[in-house]
């Protein structure tokens, strides 16, 4: 539904005062979806699709735009390093609107086929902590379906060939969209097999719209995906998907880990496996898996549920800076519960390349972004930085020294 004046003015304040997102747009979106954080998020997906929403990103894009010293060059491309957490937009229903936010979206995860995912309530979330826990079962609109809202968004801001770079005068920037994808066993049997062929299938179809693949072995409520993590495993899939997309960024996302040597040495195995096979790098990390009994929702339905928020802050640090020592040129995108700008600076220096974020947004709403942005550009000038790059050179030059 169109919004009215007094919301339109209301959503448009809250992108430059997140509080009033928080305290005034959250509490009326979790009344009207009877509690639900999920429906909360399909209705706002919904809202954020409308033309009328869709104008009050483009009038206001400025504010989103990151300064140039924050800009970095990634894979031959300038690249404002602050996106989209993979499941913010699982089907692509908001790439228009997220494209005049975002400096990149990573949309998915994208299956082939159509899928429910588990029964609902599957969302819960605990409003201190600023944690949400899920246990959504990789549901999909299915590849045809995002492959339509990619096209879409294709045509409406231009595609590869027919875009400038960002050009500040115009404020035309070519969006770019980084598809989440996992090849989706639904059995045991010839698990391998079939991940292997819906790949191949996603990143055919997917080749011509979109800016890089990640790939997700890590959903923690699909049990299948399971068998997907070996280093073999990891290296045959990045060969796979550079076969039919040889230029483009390829990344894989990674769970988190605890800080012992056992689960260290896997995760870095895993990685290695896949940087191998030729893939550039990491999105870590992904949610972690706590038991029922921990998650704080009255009849949670499920076994477990995987967290997600501000608690995950560890584990993206570790996994960031552990990535970097052992790999010193890896792509590294960060993600979990990067809720400030100080967060996001110091997780530059561990060694991301990029930032992403999902559950913060949820909570704070998009005027989370500039600011962040803006103390990230405060803290470079403090610290003595001419631009990102350099501290981001730093950061691997430190990791070359210790390595
Ligand atoms: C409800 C929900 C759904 C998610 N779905 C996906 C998904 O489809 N694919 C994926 O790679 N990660 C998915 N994630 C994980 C996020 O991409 C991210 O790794 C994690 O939430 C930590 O970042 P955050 O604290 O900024 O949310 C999902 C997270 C949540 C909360």
């Amino acid at each position: 539904m169109p919004l009215d004046l007094a919301q339109r003015t209301t959503f448009e304040k809250s992108l430059y005062t997140p509080w009033i997102f928080n305290e005034m747009i959250r509490p009326v979106l979790y009344l009207q979806n009877h509690n639900d954080p999920e429906a909360v998020h399909e209705d706002v997906l919904n809202t954020v699709g409308e033309e009328d929403v869709i104008d009050i990103f483009r009038k206001n894009q400025r504010l989103f735009q990151a300064p140039e010293n924050l800009r970095i060059t990634l894979n031959g491309r300038r690249l404002t390093p602050f996106g989209t957490a993979a499941g913010m937009d699982k089907n692509g229903d908001a790439l228009l609107a997220f494209s005049y936010v975002f400096g990149f979206q990573e949309t998915g995860t994208v299956v082939v086929n159509p899928r429910e995912g588990n029964k609902r309530p599957r969302v819960a979330t605990d409003n201190k902590k600023e944690d949400l826990y899920n246990a959504q079962g990789f549901p999909s609109r299915g590849l045809s379906y995002f492959k339509t809202n990619l096209a879409n968004l294709r045509d409406v801001r231009g595609k590869p060939d027919s875009c400038d770079e960002f050009n500040p005068s115009t404020l035309q920037k070519y969006p770019l969209v980084y598809v989440s994808i996992c090849g989706l066993p639904m059995s045991e049997e010839n698990a391998i097999d079939i991940a292997m062929k819906e790949t191949e299938t996603l990143v055919r179809e997917l080749e011509l719209g979109s800016d890089a693949f990640v790939w997700n072995p890590f959903s923690p409520n699909t049990a299948t995906l399971t068998k997907l993590r070996t280093p073999q495993i990891f290296k045959e899939t990045a060969e796979l998907i550079k076969k039919y997309s040889p230029a483009k960024l390829l990344l894989v996302k990674m769970g988190p880990y605890e800080d012992n040597d056992t689960e260290r040495k896997q995760y870095l195995d895993l990685v290695s496996g896949f940087l191998e096979g030729g893939g550039h790098g990491v999105v870590a990390v992904n949610t972690k898996m706590f038991p029922k009994e921990q998650i704080p929702a009255k009849d949670w339905g499920y076994p477990s549920g995987g967290r997600s928020g501000r608690f995950l802050k560890p584990y993206r640090m570790r996994a960031v800076s552990e990535t970097r020592k052992a790999f010193p040129n890896a792509v590294i995108f960060a993600t979990g519960g990067i809720y400030d700008g100080n967060d996001a600076y110091e997780t530059f220096k561990s060694g991301a390349t990029a930032l992403e974020g999902y559950t913060p947004y949820t909570f704070h709403g998009l005027g989370l972004l500039p600011r962040i942005q803006r103390r990230v550009a405060e803290r470079l000038r403090k610290d003595g930085y001419k631009n990102l790059e350099e501290l981001q050179l730093e950061a691997r030059h430190g990791a070359n020294l210790v390595a």
